[in-house]
């Protein structure tokens, strides 16, 4: 999630998880505008290759056919295991410019530019839509689109470009996708525990599930819907799990080159998505501790310092 999420959490989820929990994963967008992405920009998105098997593509978002190709042509220079196509943007600087979710309007140009990226990239494309703009009576067209250019997945965000994301996601959109294409629809959009998960696949017979905000207050959600899903007693992470977990994220973003600065602020982040959770009984030190200054401050004014291991970094086998 672009501004939110980074390689190092990737990884501690995906490293962090049983096998079995997550199926992929991919980077936070990246914008394609008129020239193609530099494979470094590629491979810095990627980051640090995670040691778990879960395939993990990039992101890309853009109008360009050309550029937006020729990216996802380089990408097969890197470890992505996959390209997915972003339409599903609502910022307005992305609408305003046609990306992202604009295309949503213009089904012809969205299942051109599609086309052009599958031929041009020996990866698997993969798409990632919206329900609509203004309205979700497109979606039917756009899924044919998607499917007729060659893409081999799509995941539907439940809600439209106007619903932005606090509006309630309608599944019955997804149950409307999952009839409209041969393509494995993915369902997303307001995903908040294992339960919704069955529900969601109940109510609209999706291939496979994404979550979002989710797993930002919680990361322990993938292995709790794995353990659900097979009937044993879920993971329950207390205050020092959470702390352990913002410490070793701390230190992975340190050590994959994060200034000490950039470390703290999506440390910050992170707490402040995981106090709607997990860390609630500490919602109270949160605005004192958004002030520190360095790391082991913020984790002394949240009272976590206790919990955080000395030497906590990247080396322990598991997260959790
Ligand atoms: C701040 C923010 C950044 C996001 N960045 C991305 C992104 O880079 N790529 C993407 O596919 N979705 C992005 N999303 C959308 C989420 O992946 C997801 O589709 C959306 O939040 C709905 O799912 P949820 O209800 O489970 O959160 C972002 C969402 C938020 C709130």
């Amino acid at each position: 999630m672009e501004g939110i999420t980074d390689p190092s959490f990737r990884r501690l989820i995906l490293d962090g998880s049983e096998s079995g929990a997550i199926g992929g994963a991919c980077t936070e967008f990246l914008r394609v505008t008129q020239q193609p992405l530099k494979t470094e920009v590629l491979h810095r998105a990627l980051g640090r290759r995670p040691q778990s098997q879960v395939p993990v593509g990039v992101q890309l978002m853009g109008n360009d056919p050309w550029a937006m190709a020729e990216t996802a042509r380089r990408a097969a220079d890197t470890e992505a295991a996959f390209v997915d196509l972003n339409f599903g943007c609502p910022a307005p600087r992305v609408f305003q410019h046609g990306a992202g979710s604009a295309l949503l309007d213009r089904p012809s140009d969205l299942a051109r530019l599609v086309e052009a990226i599958v031929t041009a990239s020996p990866l698997p494309v993969t798409v990632k839509i919206r329900s609509g703009v203004n309205d979700d009576r497109l979606l039917e067209t756009v899924l044919a689109g998607i499917e007729a250019a060659g893409a081999c997945l799509v995941t539907v965000h439940a809600r439209l470009k106007i619903e932005s994301y606090q509006m309630p996601a309608k599944w019955r959109r997804l149950a409307r996708a999952v009839a409209a294409t041969n393509l494995p629809i993915i369902g997303n959009g307001g995903l908040e525990r294992p339960e919704d998960l069955e529900a969601m696949g109940r109510a609209t017979g999706v291939a496979g599930f994404m979550i979002g905000r989710a797993a930002l207050r919680n990361p322990w959600i993938f292995d709790q819907s794995l353990a659900y899903r097979q009937n044993r007693s879920q993971p329950q992470p207390d205050l020092a799990d959470h702390a352990r977990w913002l410490a070793r994220y701390a230190s992975a973003m340190e050590n994959s080159g994060a200034s000490p600065r950039q470390a703290l602020g999506r440390l910050k982040q992170a707490a402040r998505y995981q106090s709607a959770q997990g860390l609630a009984e500490l919602a109270d030190r949160l605005p004192t501790a958004m002030r520190c200054q360095d790391r082991d401050d913020f984790f002394r004014t949240l009272g976590l310092w206790e919990a955080v291991p000395s030497g906590e970094g990247e080396g322990r086998d598991s997260p959790h």
